[in-house]
């Protein structure tokens, strides 16, 4: 495994976005929708610098992937939100690869009539995205290249790092990105 991203530049990262976020506050409650499961380390992060009223609600939406190149069906289970009509929102998400997750998301969101959704991610692939929508923030840029740590997993595993690093050829199996279900 090959780190790209350490523990301190994650933490000055998340500290940027907190104040991104805060900048174009309106001083109302920020309703804030984690992706489940790869966002909790980081929306933990975020929501513990963000000053306001804050609320959170943890959403699941997993992309099952027949090869790693080809996105598939997209699962959301939106079933715990709040009404959201008439709210600021704030979407975070891991990481913004094809963007279909976030873009599918941010589309439900919109529909249940909130005043505002913003989007949020911790990593954007380079080179990588099939939609028009556009992060609001994004925490860094890396490479198109498969990455663990930080609430990102390979297959269940190494979400539990506290860092991002890249999965390496040899500790993925040939055919193994194939065959796994990428769980958001
Ligand atoms: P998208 O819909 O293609 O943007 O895919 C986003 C989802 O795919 C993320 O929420 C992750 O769960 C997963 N994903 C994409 N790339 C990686 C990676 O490099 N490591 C771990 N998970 C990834
Ligand atoms: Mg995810």
């Amino acid at each position: 495994m090959r780190t790209i991203l350490t523990t301190e530049q994650l933490s000055s990262g998340i500290d940027r976005l907190a104040a991104e976020v805060q900048a174009g506050s309106t001083g109302g409650q920020l309703t804030v929708v984690g992706v489940l499961t790869g966002s909790i380390v980081l929306v933990a992060d975020l929501i513990r610098r963000l000053d306001g009223p804050v609320r959170l609600q943890m959403v699941v939406a997993s992309s099952y992937r027949g090869a790693a190149t080809t996105p598939g069906r997209l699962d959301m289970r939106l079933d715990l939100l709040p009404d959201l009509a008439g709210q600021d929102v704030l979407v975070a998400d891991d990481i913004f690869d094809t963007g279909r997750t976030l873009a599918a998301l941010v589309g439900e969101l919109r529909q249940r009539g909130a005043a505002r959704v913003r989007s949020l991610v911790l990593l954007r692939k380079q080179g990588r995205a099939e939609v028009a929508l556009k992060p609001d923030f994004v925490g860094f840029e890396i490479p198109d290249e498969f990455v663990v740590g930080y609430g990102l997993d390979f297959d269940g595993r190494w979400r539990h790092l506290p860092y991002v690093a890249v999965l390496e050829k040899g500790e993925i199996a040939a055919g193994d990105l194939a065959e796994v279900a990428v769980v958001s």
